[in-house]
């Protein structure tokens, strides 16, 4: 089954209905950017371009998909140039070019190609933004080369909700969790020494590394609220465990506080990535 295959049959079960909304694969195009220009994601990433590239105007958005973001920085005002391989008007550049119709925007450029072959003179982008599709990178060194050429020097690389592997066998458990790999056999993931290097060698200075539980933008569709209802019940459980242990001692005041200061690591605060097959991250970076 091709993307598009999978992505129309999923919209027919029932069983998909959330992973639909919250994949903004919806068949109603507008409403997937209208709810996306609303998240959290969305709004997180306006914050980093505004703190990194308060001045940029042009965004480069590669592996645009249905359009979500090219379209939702396109209404933002800035310039957008979307790039996308696949050509269908479900999951790629068709729906892309339905959407600038829709919304009129004569700021937004529609290119099908791979990040690969893109054929930009070079430093022409302020940004370069790209959402989950790094990951499926044919070549990453040589997509990461492309995308960094083609940005002006102190220009923004930013690398969103990318799934992480820490080695082989990590990656075949995140496919065998993977919802949709069963069906399209497309999924892929790298681990983040190979992120990093293939940015660096690109040209451009990783500024942060988002890791799953530090920002919205990979987390979700959980939010803040949810992550500390997360630590909350997790804490209460060891503080039970810990109690029942202790015995006696655990009525003395501070005892569970002092164990905690003492013996648990970070992931012991109920978000643990390692539980989470593929955990994403996304990467902010500087073009030198
Ligand atoms: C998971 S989708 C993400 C789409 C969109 N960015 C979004 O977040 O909704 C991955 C996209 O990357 C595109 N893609 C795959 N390999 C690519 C490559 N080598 N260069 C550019 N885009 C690629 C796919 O066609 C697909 O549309």
């Amino acid at each position: 089954m091709t993307w598009e295959e999978t992505i129309q049959m999923i919209r027919t079960k029932p069983e998909y209905e959330d992973l639909v909304r919250l994949a903004y694969f919806e068949a109603e195009l507008p409403l997937n950017v209208t709810r996306f220009q609303k998240s959290d994601e969305f709004k997180e990433t306006l914050k980093i371009i505004s703190q990194f590239h308060p001045k940029a105007e042009t965004i480069l958005d590669i592996g645009s998909g249905n359009g979500i973001s090219a379209v939702s920085f396109a209404l933002e005002g800035y310039n957008v140039t979307a790039v996308e391989p696949d050509s269908s008007n479900t999951v790629g550049a068709g729906a892309i070019r339905e959407l600038k119709a829709h919304y009129k925007l004569d700021s937004l450029q529609i290119f099908e190609s791979l990040a690969e072959d893109i054929d930009f003179p070079d430093s022409s982008f302020d940004i370069v933004y790209i959402r989950q599709a790094m990951h499926h990178a044919h070549d990453l060194e040589c997509f990461l080369k492309e995308s960094v050429r083609v940005l002006k020097p102190g220009g923004l690389l930013l690398t969103i909700r990318d799934h992480v592997i820490y080695n082989q066998k990590d990656k075949e458990w995140f496919l065998e969790n993977h919802p949709l790999q069963k069906f399209y056999q497309g999924e892929n993931a790298f681990t983040t020494i190979e992120y990093r290097s293939a940015i660096q060698k690109a040209g451009a200075t990783i500024i942060k590394e988002l890791k799953y539980f530090d920002n919205v933008i990979n987390y979700f569709p959980l939010n803040c609220d949810d992550l500390e209802k997360l630590k909350y019940e997790f804490d209460l459980k060891q503080r039970t465990r810990f109690n029942r242990k202790a015995g006696f001692l655990s009525k003395m005041p501070f005892t569970y506080e002092f164990y905690k200061l003492l013996f648990r690591k970070p992931s012991s605060l109920g978000l643990d990535e390692t539980k989470v097959p593929g955990r994403m991250y996304s990467y902010i970076a500087l073009k030198k």
